[in-house]
Parts: structure tokens; C-alpha cells; sequence
């Protein structure tokens, strides 16, 4: 690997959602090039599997899974498929996200607003249901959900994506006190506003605007904290205030 972390994910076995492109794909770039073994997630099976090859093309060890995170039988053949190829699973990233435009309230799409919540809220539900046990085996490990800073502030004309954040840091505090006796810590990383293909990054004056590899070094600091380390904690990349 061209560009080892001291090996510091050495013997993980990792599973990143949204890991076809973007902020998930970077973080399961970085986790391979830290040694460990990830399974890469998400619907469109080319860009996975494009993910999987870049990994195994520098000497790293990834498989891919074509799951809709928000489909609860995909969800558990996902856990099942990455527990048997990595050979345990310790850290789960949960990432995969859409933010699709509603609008007003009083106008919005009703079902844009179901495809949102079923993504970024129930998704990361049943990706963190099928986790735990996995996790449980392994002694320990840590659940990383991807956050946002609108779920902490609100924003007009953004509902239903505010909504389904919200919610996600309130699963992160809940399942960090349902797993705190089994050392499985749960935060959340705010990654603020990041070049991809959702975000066409709003101009916010003083805001770092980010690429997707600026959001590794969190995400591996993450995941390599001590098992009695921080747990229901939320950390941002962004320079305002969340
Ligand atoms: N970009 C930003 O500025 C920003 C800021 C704050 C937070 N975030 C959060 O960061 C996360 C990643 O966003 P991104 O900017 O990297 O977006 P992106 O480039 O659009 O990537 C999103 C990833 O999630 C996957 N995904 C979406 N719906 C899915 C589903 N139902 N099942 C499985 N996988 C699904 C996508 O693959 P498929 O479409 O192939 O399934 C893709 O791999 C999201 O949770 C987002 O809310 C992003």
C-alpha cells in the first residue's frame, strides 16, 4: 500500500455503507490503506466494485455488497456476507445517505420525504440492528454514523433531510447507552460541507469546503480510539458552530 497508517486498523474488519463514491468511498480508501479488511456497501454495484478494485489494486482487502440499506433483508444479508468474508466485524461506518430536495413543508414531496428518512434514519437503524450482534463477538468495537450540521440546526426548505439527521444523532446517543457496557462506542462525525455528488456545496462564507479524503483523518481517529473511549459524542469538521 502506498500510503500505510502505521497499520493502525491492523486485523479490523470494517463495513462502510455509501462506500461506492464520495465521503464513504475516501473512508473505506483510508481504513484499507490502515490495514484493514472493509466490505463496501451501497446500490450500484459497478461503483463498489470500483471501490473494491482501487483497495485491492494498492494490496489492501475489501469485498463488495450491492445492498439497499433501506431494505431490511438486504441489511441482514450485508452483516452476514461481511461477517463471514472479513472474519468479524469491529467497526461499522454509517454513511450511506440522500438528500433529496423537498422544499417547503406546506408544498414539499410527500414522498421525498419517505425516501429520506427511509435512507438516512430507518437505513442506519438496521444496518446498526445487524451490526451489534457482529460487534458483540468481536468483544467490542465502534459505530461511526455520519451526521450532519443541519440536523443540529435546522434548515428551511430542507425537512425532510433535517428530520432524518436529527433523528440519526438521537440513535447514535440511544445506542450508545444500549452499548456502552459491551465497549461498543457510538459517535457521530459531522463532516460539514464536502465536494460530491450530493452536495453542490452552498457558499457559506468562513466554511472549510472539503474533498471527500479531508474526512479521513476523523474517520480514523474514530475508529481507533480505546474501547473505553468516547461514546455518544458528536464530532464536526465544520468551523461554525453546529
Ligand atoms: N457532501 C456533504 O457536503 C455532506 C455534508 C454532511 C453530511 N454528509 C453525509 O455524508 C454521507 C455521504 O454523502 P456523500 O456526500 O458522500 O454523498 P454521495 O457522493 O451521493 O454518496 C452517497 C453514497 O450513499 C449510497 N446510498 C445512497 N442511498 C443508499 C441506499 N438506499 N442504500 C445503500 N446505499 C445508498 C450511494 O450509493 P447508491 O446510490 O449506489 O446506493 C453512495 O455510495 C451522507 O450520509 C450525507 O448525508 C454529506
Amino acid at each position: 500500500m502506498p500510503e500505510q497508517l502505521g497499520n493502525t486498523l491492523s486485523g479490523k474488519g470494517a463495513v462502510i455503507t455509501g462506500a461506492g463514491r464520495g465521503i464513504g468511498r475516501a473512508i473505506a480508501l483510508g481504513y484499507a490503506r490502515a490495514g484493514a479488511s472493509v466490505c463496501c456497501a451501497a446500490r450500484t454495484e459497478s461503483e463498489i466494485e470500483e471501490t473494491v478494485q482501487e483497495i485491492r489494486g494498492e494490496g489492501g482487502t475489501a469485498v463488495a455488497f450491492r445492498a439497499d440499506v433501506s431494505e431490511w433483508a438486504d441489511v441482514q444479508a450485508l452483516f452476514e456476507f461481511a461477517e463471514t468474508e472479513l472474519g468479524g466485524i469491529d467497526i461499522v461506518v454509517l454513511n450511506a445517505g440522500v438528500n433529496v430536495d423537498h422544499g417547503l413543508v406546506e408544498s414539499g414531496d410527500p414522498a421525498a420525504w419517505e425516501d429520506t428518512i427511509r435512507t438516512n434514519l430507518l437505513g442506519a437503524y438496521y444496518c446498526a440492528r445487524a451490526a451489534i450482534p457482529a460487534l458483540k463477538k468481536r468483544g467490542g468495537g465502534k459505530i461511526i454514523t455520519i451526521g450532519s450540521g443541519m440536523g443540529h440546526r435546522g434548515f428551511a426548505e430542507s425537512s425532510a433531510y433535517c428530520c432524518s439527521k436529527a433523528g440519526l444523532w438521537m440513535l447514535t446517543r440511544v445506542l450508545a447507552q444500549e452499548l456502552r457496557q459491551h465497549n461498543i462506542s457510538v459517535n457521530e462525525l459531522i463532516p460539514g460541507p464536502v465536494q460530491t455528488d450530493m452536495d453542490a456545496v452552498l457558499h457559506i462564507e468562513g466554511e472549510w469546503f472539503k474533498s471527500p479524503e479531508d474526512v479521513v483523518p476523523m474517520a480514523l481517529f474514530l475508529a481507533t480510539q480505546h474501547h473505553v473511549g468516547p461514546t455518544a459524542q458528536s464530532y464536526s469538521l465544520m468551523r461554525r458552530d453546529t
